[in-house]
């Protein structure tokens, strides 16, 4: 699994609110005409706040309180009566990943070490690319699509709704976030159109190079 900064994991024993809402690594207007201020104010300040908070709630005073963030969502990925809990933690995760995903300057030719995996994996970037719209477009619902690495090889899955590929063997490179609330003031139902504008000017080749590790 990778090891993001997900902010503090204990404020110490007894804590109400050990996990913090990481600061994002941008500006919340960075991203203009591509996903709006007022897209990435609520999804940043609302939607991911939110799901930090519910989990603080959530855990207090129960074994997974002082865990961290990666060690919640793998005690209780499965278990129907953890539900809530892991739901939290996956998109607190996730939703860190996703900052990480993107940047002012992405889009654009992969590093030159990427772009090699790559075209080993899918032929091309362009091949690639597609494939990763694919699965953001295809996902009925909410969730999310990935560019992951398994073993060697990198591969394209989405997950629904809260879901993590750490606990399904995949090493995460880069996500893209398709709930609805990720594009819908921006874009309303045109999802093909926000994955696209994603893809070629804001993903960050960079980050998923330095998760190749
Ligand atoms: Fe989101």
């Amino acid at each position: 699994m990778n090891n993001i900064n997900t902010g503090n994991p204990s404020t110490g024993p007894g804590a109400a609110s050990p996990h913090v809402l990481t600061p994002l690594p941008y500006a919340e207007n960075a991203f203009e005409p591509v996903i709006t201020a007022k897209t990435l104010g609520f999804h940043y300040g609302k939607h991911h706040k939110g799901y930090v908070d519910n989990l603080n709630k959530l855990i207090a005073g129960t074994e997974y309180a002082g865990l961290s963030l990666e060690k919640v969502i793998t005690s209780t990925v499965g278990q129907p009566e953890q539900v809530a809990i892991f739901n939290n933690a996956a998109q607190n995760w996730n939703h860190t990943f996703y900052w990480k995903s993107l940047t002012p300057r992405g889009g654009g030719e992969p590093p030159a070490a990427l772009k090699q995996r790559i075209e080993a994996s899918f032929g091309s970037v362009e091949a690639c690319k597609k494939e990763l719209a694919g699965a953001a477009v295809s996902q009925f619902g909410s969730g999310w699509a990935w560019l992951v690495l398994e073993g060697d090889t990198l591969k394209v899955v989405k997950t629904a709704n809260a879901d993590v590929p750490m606990t399904m063997g995949f090493t995460p490179l880069l996500v893209i976030d398709v709930w609805e609330h990720a594009y819908y003031l921006d874009y309303q139902n045109r999802r093909p159109d926000y994955v696209n504008a994603v893809l070629d000017k804001l993903i960050n080749w960079e980050f998923a190079l330095q998760n190749v590790g």
